[in-house]
C-alpha cells in the first residue's frame, strides 16, 4: 500500500548500497560520494542532490531542493559493499579503471581501500571477454543465491544497517530471449534449481536480493529483472525494481535531441551513431552476443520517441544504426559521433552532426547515486514491483506489460517529480496555467 507524506517510513540509521560489478561506474560512485562527503567535489548531474522542484503555483515561489522536499537518507549514511571476480579492493579498481585523478583518490584512500569485494556470481558463458578468480563454487544456482542471500544478510548485520539497495554495476551479459523459465515464480525458482542456462548471474543477484526484501535497480542491459518471474516476486515481496540500462552518453544526447525534432515537427530519414571507447566495458561490449544486448536496448529509443506509425510522413522507415568500436587508448573517455539526416518544409534534407565527448563513468556515477536513494524512498513509501516513475535514468525503461515505455527525457522528468508530489501530497503540476490570466 502507497503511504504518503508522514507516513513514509523515515530514513533512519544507515542505508546499505549493494553494488554487483566494482568496476568503472562504481567505484567512480563511491569514491565520487566518499569525496562529496568531504567537501572535495560537487555531486553534478545528481538530481538527488542538486535537484528543485516548484510545488503550488508559480507566484508562490516555493521551490525547495528536491533532498529536502522528499525524506532522502543523507550521503554520510551510506555503507557501501558488493561483490566482483577481481579481489581488488574499492581503491585499487578506482586506480585501475583510470576515471577518476589519483590526488582526489588519494583523499578517500582508507575508505576505499576498507570496501572489498565479496566472491562474485559468475559464468564466462554470459560475459566471454572476462575471467576472473574471485567466484563462488555451489553445485546449483539455487546454492548460488543461497550463498548472496548470507552475503547480504551479513553486510546488514556487520555494518547494523537498517535498510539497503541493491544497483547492478557488472559487465554487460550476452543477450538472453526471454523463456519459458523467466514466465513465473515457480518455473525460475526450478530454473535456479536445475541450473538453466536462460538464467544469468544478474538474474540470481536479483532473485537474492528480491527474495531479502532489497530494492534492485539494473544499470545494464541485461534481461535480469525485466521478465515476470521477478515482477512476481518483487510484488510478492513487497520491494522495488526498476531497470535497465543507464542512459548517460548517446542515448541521453538521443532523448534530449529526438523530441525537439518531433515537437517542431521535422523529420528524420536517417540517425546514424558510432562510438569509440577503451574501458573494460567496451572490451566486454567488443563481443558481438554482449554487445547485441547493448544493441536492442539502444536502438528502441526513438522509435518510441519517434511514433512513426502516427506521423508516416515524417518518419516511417527512418535508418537507424548504433556502432560500439572498442579503441584501448581513449580508456573511459568515450567520443560519440551522430549523424542525423533531418527533413524540413516541403522536404528539404538538412543534417546535424553531434561530437560527444564524453566520460562514461562521470555520467553513470550520479544516477547510481539517485537510483540507490528513489529506490530506498520508493521501499519506505510501499511503492513495489516497477518503478516506472524512474524511467528518466534508464535507457529501456522497464513498463507494466501492455505499455509502451516512455523514452522521451522530458516527460521523464516531469513523471519523476509529479510522482514526488504524489507522495507528499501536493498538487501535480500540469502546466496549464491559465489561472495566472483568468
Ligand atoms: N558508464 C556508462 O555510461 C554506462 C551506461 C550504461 C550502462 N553501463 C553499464 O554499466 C555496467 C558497468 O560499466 P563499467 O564501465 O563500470 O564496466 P566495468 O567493466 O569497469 O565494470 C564492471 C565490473 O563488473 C564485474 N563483473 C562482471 N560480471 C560480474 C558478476 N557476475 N558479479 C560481480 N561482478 C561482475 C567486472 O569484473 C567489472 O569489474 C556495464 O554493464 C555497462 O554496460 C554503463
Amino acid at each position: 500500500m502507497l503511504k504518503k507524506g508522514a507516513d513514509i517510513e523515515r530514513a533512519t540509521g544507515k542505508l546499505g548500497v549493494l553494488i554487483p560489478g566494482m568496476g568503472a561506474v562504481a567505484t567512480t560512485f563511491v569514491a565520487g560520494t566518499l569525496a562529496v562527503q568531504k567537501g572535495q567535489g560537487k555531486p553534478i548531474g545528481s538530481l538527488t542532490q542538486m535537484g528543485t522542484i516548484r510545488l503550488g503555483k508559480r507566484t508562490d515561489k516555493r521551490v525547495p531542493s528536491i533532498k529536502e522536499f522528499v525524506p532522502l537518507y543523507d550521503l554520510h549514511d551510506l555503507v557501501f559493499g558488493g561483490w566482483d571476480i577481481f579481489n581488488d579492493d574499492m581503491y585499487a579498481a578506482a586506480v585501475n579503471a583510470g576515471v577518476l585523478e589519483k590526488p582526489l583518490l588519494d583523499a578517500v584512500k582508507s575508505e576505499l581501500q576498507e570496501i572489498k569485494p565479496m566472491s562474485a556470481v559468475f559464468d564466462q558463458y554470459y560475459v566471454k571477454r572476462l575471467n576472473g578468480s574471485h567466484v563462488k563454487k555451489a553445485s546449483s544456482k539455487m546454492d548460488l543465491a543461497e550463498l548472496l542471500r548470507q552475503d547480504i544478510q551479513s553486510f546488514r548485520s556487520d555494518h547494523d544497517l537498517s535498510r539497503a539497495v541493491m544497483v547492478w554495476c557488472g559487465s554487460t551479459e550476452v543477450f538472453i530471449e526471454p523463456n519459458p523459465v523467466h514466465d513465473n515464480l515457480q518455473a525460475f525458482e526450478a530454473g535456479l534449481k536445475n541450473n538453466d542456462p536462460a538464467i544469468s548471474p544478474s538474474m540470481i543477484y536479483a532473485y537474492a536480493a528480491l527474495s531479502e526484501k532489497v530494492p534492485f535497480a539494473n544499470g545494464a542491459p541485461n534481461l535480469t529483472v525485466d521478465i515476470p518471474a521477478m515482477v512476481e516476486l518483487s510484488q510478492q515481496n513487497n520491494v522495488p525494481i526498476s531497470g535497465k540500462d543507464f542512459k548517460t552518453g548517446q542515448t541521453l544526447m538521443k532523448t534530449i535531441l529526438a523530441p525537439g525534432f518531433k515537437s517542431r515537427l521535422l523529420g528524420v530519414s536517417g540517425w546514424f551513431s558510432t562510438n569509440i571507447l577503451g574501458n573494460r566495458d567496451g572490451e566486454v561490449l567488443d563481443d558481438p552476443e554482449s554487445f547485441k544486448s547493448k544493441e536492442v536496448s539502444k536502438l528502441g529509443a526513438l522509435e518510441y520517441i519517434l511514433q512513426p506509425q502516427l506521423y508516416p510522413d515524417l518518419y516511417k522507415d527512418f535508418y537507424h544504426k548504433v556502432r560500439i568500436n572498442y579503441y584501448p587508448p581513449r580508456g573511459d573517455n568515450k567520443e560519440g559521433w551522430d549523424n542525423i539526416d533531418i527533413v524540413g518544409w516541403l522536404g528539404y534534407p538538412m543534417q546535424v552532426k553531434v561530437d560527444f565527448l564524453c566520460r562514461d563513468s562521470i555520467l553513470a556515477a550520479p544516477l547510481v547515486l539517485d537510483l540507490a536513494l528513489f529506490m530506498d524512498l520508493a521501499a519506505r513509501a510501499g511503492m513495489h514491483g516497477i518503478q516506472e516513475w524512474l524511467s528518466f535514468y534508464f535507457k529501456s525503461p522497464m513498463v507494466a506489460e501492455g505499455l509502451y515505455p516512455e523514452h522521451d527525457l522530458f516527460i521523464q522528468l516531469k513523471k519523476l517529480k509529479n510522482t514526488l508530489r504524489h507522495l507528499m501530497g501536493e498538487n501535480l503540476i500540469t502546466h496549464l496555467g491559465l489561472e495566472y490570466y483568468e
